[in-house]
């Protein structure tokens, strides 16, 4: 077998095989095909499509690249979440130590930013001190014995989807239905997960911009699920504008702690709560999926879900003064508003856009090895349906040099419709599928 009749094959829009798909997978993690070869294959792939077939053997290949997680020993049914990615979602952040708080055993591998879209790990290194890269050990030790940890994809598990996602994100790949499908479930599967949640975000600031996709994909992964025993549901929500009002890393940590103390927010209270009515629902705790919110809520009132956080944060490493005093972060140095030049509605303001316009502050990666500036970001002061006055501030930027703070300025300034009619506001979950 060699890989250029692989990339043959796909180019010419024909089946691979099962030992096919293995043998890119195994040679792309060890070295022994290079990134030009597995460029051309994986944009073969995003361009000519996989059948289901082959979707489920390159998860498999995919899970079975490194280690896979026996989390037995817990002795608790464990659910995972994972969301296929959007501009300002900070629901893990919140979501996971409230379900651990209510006795969900939370055992997560995080994602890094990819696209235009955030990643719950650089969030979670905003906060200093926090280590994402814990080893299988510790890894488990927290989970027995606090109930949580989140990390990145630092332990040998599905190694192959860690190169092939930052492989995706330099070449222009991500927005695929069987890459996208295959790079979760095969975390997850790696992970130990025996039940999944997903949250498959659809708009203009997900990389399924319809619902028809969406659910395509959801059905991708609901059949992996099956076939690898892992019961998954997923929840399509909204991501047409950002999630919540903050872009930008520590200012989605400081968004969630807020949260956690009781300043919820309504979109993201409404996918929190959904997700993790399922995610209780999955561990055995009640099918009643009303009963499941109501429980949710009474751990954010009574705070035992920002004491999960705290001690999450604490457990790994982190400077827990920054979450009891979330003035501490650093601030950009720059923060400016920006203005609406009329009155009416607020109609639209475009997450994907968003997304690169924080990006380009620092937010995100223009390339693999970019670091990234926490503090910078958008803060919207409006969401979609909100009247406006003329003048009133709309968003705030922050930015830490001069020159993109004014290329951010007019770029989010065009990105802003407003309209003289009433405008709905957006729903955030848009339909749950089994
Ligand atoms: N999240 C992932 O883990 N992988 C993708 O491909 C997209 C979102």
């Amino acid at each position: 077998m060699n890989i250029l009749d692989i990339i043959e094959k796909k180019r010419d829009k024909k089946e691979l095989t099962k030992e096919e798909i293995e043998y890119f997978v195994k040679g792309y993690t060890d070295g022994s095909i290079s990134d030009y070869q597995a460029a051309a294959l994986v944009m073969a792939i995003f361009i000519n499509g996989m059948s289901k077939k082959e979707t489920t053997d390159l998860t498999i290949a995919m899970a079975h690249s490194g280690e896979i997680l026996d989390l037995s020993k817990l002795n608790k049914i464990i659910v995972d979440k994972h969301s296929t990615g959007g501009v300002g979602d900070k629901v893990s952040i919140i979501l996971l130590p409230l379900v651990a708080s209510v006795g969900v055993p939370v055992a997560k591998m995080s994602g890094r930013g990819l696209g235009f879209t955030g990643g719950t790990v650089d969030k979670l290194e905003s906060i200093p001190g926090y280590q994402t890269g814990v080893d299988i050990h510790n890894f488990v030790k927290n989970v027995e014995n606090i109930g949580i940890s989140i990390i990145s994809q630092t332990l040998n598990l599905a190694p192959a989807d860690k190169k092939i996602y930052a492989l995706r994100d330099s070449i222009s790949c991500v927005e695929s239905i069987p890459l996208i499908a295959s790079s979760i479930m095969s975390k997850k599967i790696a992970s130990g997960a025996q039940k999944i949640v997903l949250d498959v975000t659809v708009g203009s600031g997900a990389f399924m911009e319809n619902i028809e996709n969406a659910e395509k994909l959801s059905r991708e992964m609901i059949e992996i699920g099956k076939l690898s025993n892992r019961e998954t549901i997923c929840v399509l929500t909204n991501m047409d504008e950002p999630l919540g009002y903050s872009v930008g890393n520590s200012l989605e940590v400081i968004e969630a702690i807020k949260f956690l103390k009781g300043e919820m927010i309504e979109d993201v209270s409404q996918v929190v709560l959904e997700l993790g009515a399922y995610m209780l629902k999955l561990s055995g705790i009640g099918n009643d999926i009303n009963k499941n919110k109501k429980l949710l809520l009474e751990n954010i009132q009574n705070g035992k879900g920002y004491n999960k956080f705290l001690e999450l944060v604490k457990n790994q490493g982190g400077d827990i003064s920054y979450i009891e005093n979330t003035e501490k972060f650093t601030k950009a140095k720059y923060i400016e508003p920006i203005y609406s030049d009329k009155k009416g509605y607020l109609k639209e303001i475009n997450a994907k856009e968003v997304g690169k316009i924080a990006g380009n502050l620092g937010a995100g990666r223009i390339k693999k090895e970019d670091k990234i500036d926490s503090s910078v970001g958008i803060i919207l002061n409006k969401k979609v349906g909100d009247k406006i006055e003329k003048n009133e501030i709309i968003a705030y930027i922050h930015a830490n040099q001069k020159e993109k703070l004014e290329t951010a300025k007019k770029q989010l300034k065009n990105i802003i419709l407003i309209v003289p009619t009433k405008v709905e506001k957006l729903q955030s979950i848009i339909k749950v599928i089994k």
